[in-house]
């Protein structure tokens, strides 16, 4: 696989600082930051550059949404970092109300409701990945399902 193939069926999450593989256990759902991660192929590939990375974060399932369900895995949710209005990370996480945030301009995005847009100026939403969790690993079950990265 090539790295700009992007996150796949198959590949799982690894943290994008130090490359370890993810384990449920490292999303904490009270932390005010997104976890940021990378798809690692069978292959022990590590998929980086910008489009390719993922926010993971963790939410209450009793939350989770129509357009959610089956999505994630007991809460826990896996999108694109790439903020939809200029490209920013959307790397910070407002556990109270289960909100993800970009700190640029301030953009929010509903990760229980398939990253749809809570507040601008972002007028698109997260692209979203199903995921699963197997053998303690969160595997991708299907790659992004929207346009990534920065769109007018
Ligand atoms: Fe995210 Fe502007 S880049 S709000």
């Amino acid at each position: 696989a090539q790295e700009d193939d992007g996150p796949a069926p198959g590949d799982i999450l690894v943290n994008s600082k130090g490359g370890a593989v993810l384990t449920p256990a490292d999303i904490d759902p009270t932390a005010k930051t997104v976890v940021i991660a990378y798809a690692q192929d069978a292959a022990g590939n590590v998929k980086k550059g910008n489009k390719n990375k993922i926010a993971v974060v963790k939410v209450d399932p009793a939350n989770v949404g129509s357009e959610s369900e089956g999505r994630g895995a007991d809460g826990l949710m896996a999108y694109s970092a790439i903020c939809t209005h200029a490209g920013c990370e959307v790397k910070s996480f407002l556990p109270d109300r289960g909100i993800m945030r970009c700190p640029c301009h301030g953009s929010e995005f509903d990760p229980a409701n398939n990253g749809v847009v809570e507040k601008g100026p972002a007028k698109h939403r997260l692209a979203s990945l199903v995921i699963a969790v197997e053998d303690d690993q969160i595997v991708i079950k299907e790659g992004f399902d929207a346009e990534v990265g920065a769109q007018s």
